[in-house]
């Protein structure tokens, strides 16, 4: 049995609006083990990326609690929070998070320089993502120079660089073109099943998630249902999640 990395507990999380609260997540329990690869699908509005946001240390939760490696993120003061979210977590937002004055090289080496280390030290990571995502040609451009498909590429390299633990990833195809969309799974997949990295990843696209080896249904802030899938390719295991998905109406 694989060691459990991640760990939520009840998780509830309200965000204060002009008259009273929207709860987003009303109560989630989730185990994600080392070397997994978990998708998270729902509904637009379903508490996705809350749930990303909370389990990757970046939003506390308004009830329950998440350890991470055995470490109670709410026992974190918001400074050694931001240290082990660097050290271990490797996040693709929805909307990218680009530093729009860098360039997209400066953006993809940014998190080594900013725990202190020589961007040489990753020199065959970058040249390896650099290559699979195909940034050869626009490493010296500015976010607003780049298309949304190359700035989401940039993000996706600039999380993958420092070789974290465990990968959140916001819809990380969802500007993709299809073929290119594969081939990030694939990576993805395989940084997983021979590296041994976690992912968690927030999809609405069947056909992303069933890289996964588990899907994680939200509806209304709450877990309903959770699909294992087959981790050996080719993954003749979609048809089940799909018909759980259509009965759903997802
Ligand atoms: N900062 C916030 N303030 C108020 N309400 C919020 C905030 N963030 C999220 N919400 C609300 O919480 C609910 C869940 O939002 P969340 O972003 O987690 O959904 P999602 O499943 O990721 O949706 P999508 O697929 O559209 O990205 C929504 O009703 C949203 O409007
Ligand atoms: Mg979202």
């Amino acid at each position: 049995m694989l060691a459990t990395i991640l760990h939520a507990e009840g998780l509830v999380k309200r965000f204060p609006v002009r008259d009273g609260y929207v709860q987003a997540l009303a109560g989630v329990d989730l185990v994600v083990r080392r070397g997994e690869f978990v998708a998270i699908m729902g509904s637009s509005g379903s508490g996705k990326s809350t749930l990303l946001h909370l389990l990757g240390g970046l939003e506390r939760p308004s009830a329950g609690r998440v350890l991470l490696d055995g470490m109670d993120l709410g026992r974190l003061s918001d400074r050694e929070l931001t240290l082990l979210r660097r050290r271990k977590i490797g996040f693709v937002f929805q909307f990218f998070n680009l530093i729009p004055t860098l360039t997209a090289h400066e953006n993809i080496i940014l998190p080594l320089l900013i725990d202190g280390k020589r961007p040489a030290e990753q020199a065959r990571m970058l040249e390896l993502l650099v290559r699979l995502l195909r940034l050869e040609g626009v490493l010296d451009h500015r976010p607003d120079q780049l298309s949304g498909g190359e700035q989401q590429r940039v993000a996706i390299a600039r999380a993958l660089l420092t070789q974290p633990d465990v990968i959140m990833a916001d819809e990380p195809t969802g500007n993709l073109d299809h073929a290119s969309g594969m081939e990030l799974l694939e990576h993805l997949w395989s940084s997983c099943a021979h590296l041994g990295r976690t992912i968690v990843m927030v999809t609405h696209e069947a056909k992303a998630a069933i890289f996964a080896d588990r899907v994680v249904l939200l509806q209304d802030g709450l877990v309903i249902d959770q699909v294992p899938l087959g981790r050996d390719k080719p993954r003749d295991n979609a048809r089940p999640l799909i018909a759980r998905l259509q009965e759903l109406g997802l």
